[in-house]
């Protein structure tokens, strides 16, 4: 992986609600196993290779592009119509997808924002290394390109874009749509530190809002009637399972990439275009937190999940052998203990391939659930960590998001139903049924076993879990 070497230390101070490209490297302790020297990890490259050399990268490694000069896995073809691959880096930090504009036949990666419905890309008219380093679209790429007079101006936490707005026929997911986005002649150099050319703005936010004010992909695909359901669902692939299998499906899930039924929870209403929902409280191993009024922001565009320190203080209690440095928490690289995550009543597993991140040495490993307010005191920011666990439906018509268990639990799932007593596996017509079988995180004595409604077979990866992407951010909308 070629990353321009660059310096985006984590000097973030708490971001009010308005701005946020939230680049966020976690500072951790390297534990070197013969004497307790403690080195921090400053730099973002350090952050952003944070691989296990016994990790396979899986097929198509692809380094074919014009001027990207970054490492980026394409994922296989959909498995339906009306989507697209979702590709990654190689170390689960960014997911993306490619878009094609006008006449032009160059791919673009953009990165998938769920969080904001800014969508912009770095425009040819930028000079700078940051731009040199990522593939660039304007004047002379396009023969159908407008650019406009207007201007936007998107300020992030520790950066900035600018540049103008532009019309183009955008091509994604099989579809050629009419698409107004911003061309960025003026990027900051934190973008040197990720892979993607652009980024897709897939928030709850309608265009007013945006500091881009033009109709968001998803706007473009229900005006024009070619979804009839303003929704879409994400399947983010985990590196280490040597599958590059990522989707983004727009208006209707893929049922093929879940088991059995999704799992629904009502939006949260807010102002900043948030997926926020309801976090009925969070576990490890079936021993429930406790915690109560919390709620999850949840973006595909943030690689970690963070939390207020009291809370990441609590679940990684429940994990033996943590440690706490700051914000940041290492765990035993061969820790077992299952996190979960309880939605809409069913406890949502995250693997330890996903939380137990880069070996820092003296067997301990980064844990990628960090302990930092990134928004108020209740609100944790659930990023890819969390999500490549589950299949994602973001669902603006029915304001909710949807979580369906992965597709390779799936056969056990459905044999070991009916053996817990819960009802039987609902058909896959009826999506709200998801919620009958819930698996409440019980608050239980110490060494109570926990009572699981599945007994799903669940692969972890043990040791092979320093793959984990190093960064998160997540962006906003500017409302200027
Ligand atoms: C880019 O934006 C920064 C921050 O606003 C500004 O200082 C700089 O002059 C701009 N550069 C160009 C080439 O416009
Ligand atoms: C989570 O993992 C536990 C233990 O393997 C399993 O019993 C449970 O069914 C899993 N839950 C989901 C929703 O996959």
């Amino acid at each position: 992986m070629h990353i321009p070497s660059t310096s985006a230390v984590a000097c973030l101070s708490l971001l009010p609600l308005v701005s946020a490209f939230y680049p966020y490297v976690p500072v951790y302790p390297i534990i070197h196993s013969r004497k307790d020297l403690y080195e921090p990890v400053r730099h973002a490259e350090d952050a952003l290779n944070p691989r296990d050399d016994s990790i396979s990268l899986g097929i198509s490694r692809t380094l074919t592009r014009r001027t990207n000069k970054y490492n980026i896995i394409n994922s296989q073809p959909p498995t339906q119509s009306n989507s697209v691959a979702v590709d990654q880096d190689g170390t689960d930090f960014s997911y993306m997808v490619t878009i094609t504009f006008g006449t032009s036949s160059e791919e673009y990666h953009m990165l998938l924002d769920s969080a904001a419905s800014n969508t912009w890309i770095m425009g040819g008219d930028c000079t700078l290394d940051v731009c040199n380093t990522h593939n660039t679209f304007g004047n002379g790429d396009s023969t159908s390109l407008t650019i406009s007079d207007k201007t936007f101006s998107i300020v992030y936490g520790t950066g900035q874009v600018s540049g103008n707005l532009a019309t183009d026929t955008a091509h994604i997911a099989g579809f050629s749509v009419p698409f107004t986005f911003g061309l960025a002649s003026n990027v900051s150099s934190d973008f040197l530190s990720y892979p993607m050319d652009g980024i897709l703005g897939l928030g709850r936010g309608d265009s007013t809002s945006n500091t881009i004010e033009a109709p968001s992909i998803l706007d473009v695909l229900i005006s024009e009637s070619l979804i009839k359901t303003k929704l879409f669902g994400v399947h983010l692939s985990r590196t280490s399972s040597g599958v590059n299998d990522g989707e983004l499906d727009f208006g209707t899930p893929n049922p093929q990439l879940y088991n059995g039924d999704l799992t629904y929870i009502p939006t949260i209403a807010n102002t900043n275009g948030f997926w926020e929902i309801a976090v009925d409280d969070a576990g490890v191993d079936g021993k429930a937190l406790g915690v109560k009024g919390r709620s999850a922001i949840i973006d595909t565009g943030t690689s970690f999940i963070l939390m207020p320190s009291d809370d990441a203080v609590a679940l990684h209690k429940l994990i033996s052998g943590s440690t706490q440095s700051g914000e940041t928490f290492t765990v035993p690289c061969s820790a077992t203990e299952i996190v979960q995550l309880s939605f809409g009543g069913v406890n949502f597993n995250i693997s330890t391939a996903d939380y137990v991140g880069r070996r820092l040495g003296g067997g301990a490993c980064a844990s990628n659930i960090i302990g930092r307010q990134t928004f108020g005191t209740t609100q944790w920011l659930v990023g890819d960590v969390y999500l490549k666990n589950v299949y994602t439906v973001f669902d603006f018509d029915g304001s909710r998001v949807g979580f369906g268990v992965k597709g390779e639990e799936k056969a056990a799932a459905s044999s070991s139903a009916t053996v817990s007593g819960s009802s039987p596996v609902p058909s896959k017509t009826s999506p709200l049924a998801g919620t009958t079988a819930p698996t409440a995180l019980s608050q239980q004595s110490p060494g109570a076993s926990a009572s699981p409604t599945h007994n799903m077979a669940v692969k972890w990866d043990e040791g092979s879990g320093a793959m984990l992407a190093l960064m998160a951010f997540i962006v906003l909308a500017v409302v200027l």
